[in-house]
């Protein structure tokens, strides 16, 4: 099935590894390059929107709308940033899971309405739910974000197993991008150690150049601007600049035809 634009989920089923950072930073930094781009937050703590400092709106509707069924035009819950090109499908903070079709495919339908997007983004929950099945199988490529701890290499073997029984349920052309190491530090022994366990796993091409431990990244988050922006010299900065530079030869534009 060819919907016309990439599709991008960052995902892992471990909390707090740098999921909606990157999410927020690559949109961010692909946008600034002149592409359109179209973040999509899956998840309910509604992170993206702050990030990006836009306040939800009285009465407002987010994503998740979509997944209890109801005459929801996707269109109408796009909202635009204040970063050229970078638009913005809030979640829905309220929704508390009730009502939930049982439906892979809701989000996959629902973007593929959407035109004129070079590269649509989606932020996913840390929870193995619908919301995220619907988000792999919306999904052309796959990026994990990884903390390199022990338990972080848990959480992607996990996800990876995931990954693989959508990959053989409807999305057959979905493909692992890449593996992000986050707050990474390669001279640090038990991290080294982690990240050659991971390379041997999933293959060393396949591990990316990784983000360096920044305070600023999370200063960035507070003040609802991406890293680019709040402070452009920054170790953040430029390693989420670099992440960008790396994602187009890794064949992020997954259909050549895109507009
Ligand atoms: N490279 C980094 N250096 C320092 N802090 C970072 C870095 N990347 C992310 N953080 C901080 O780590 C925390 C978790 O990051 P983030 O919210 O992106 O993770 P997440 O995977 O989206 O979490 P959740 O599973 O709750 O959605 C945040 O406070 C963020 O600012
Ligand atoms: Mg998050």
């Amino acid at each position: 099935m060819s919907e016309g634009c990439p599709v991008l989920a960052v995902t892992n089923r471990k909390g707090g590894s740098g999921k909606t950072t990157t999410a927020v930073n690559l949109a961010a930094e692909l946008a600034a390059r002149g592409q359109r781009i179209l973040l999509v937050d899956a998840d309910t703590q509604g992170h993206c929107a702050l990030g990006l400092g836009v306040a939800p709106t009285v009465g407002s509707r987010g994503l998740h709308r979509l997944f209890t069924g109801g005459q929801i035009d996707i269109k109408d819950l796009i909202v635009q940033t204040r970063c050229a090109g970078l638009d913005l499908i809030p979640a829905d903070t309220r929704f508390d899971g009730r009502g939930l079709y049982d439906d892979e495919t809701l989000l996959r339908q629902a973007l593929s309405r959407l035109a004129g997007y070079d590269l649509m983004v989606l932020d996913t929950p840390p929870s193995v739910d619908l919301v995220l099945l619907n988000a792999l199988q919306a999904a052309h490529g796959v990026l994990i974000p990884v903390v390199p701890q022990v338990l972080g290499s848990a959480g992607v073997r996990q996800l990876s197993q995931l990954f693989y029984q959508v990959a053989t349920r409807g999305r057959s052309d979905l493909r692992l991008v890449g593996l992000l190491p986050i707050m990474c530090d390669r001279s640090v022994p038990s991290q080294a150690k982690v990240l050659a366990e991971l390379a041997q796993t999933f293959g060393s091409q396949r591990i990316l150049r990784g983000i360096r431990p920044d305070v600023r990244l999370a200063e960035a988050f507070g003040a609802g601007q991406p890293i680019r922006d709040y402070a452009p010299r920054s170790r953040g900065a430029m390693d989420y600049f670099m992440l960008a530079e790396a994602m187009l030869p890794l064949g992020l534009q997954v259909s050549e035809t895109s507009a």
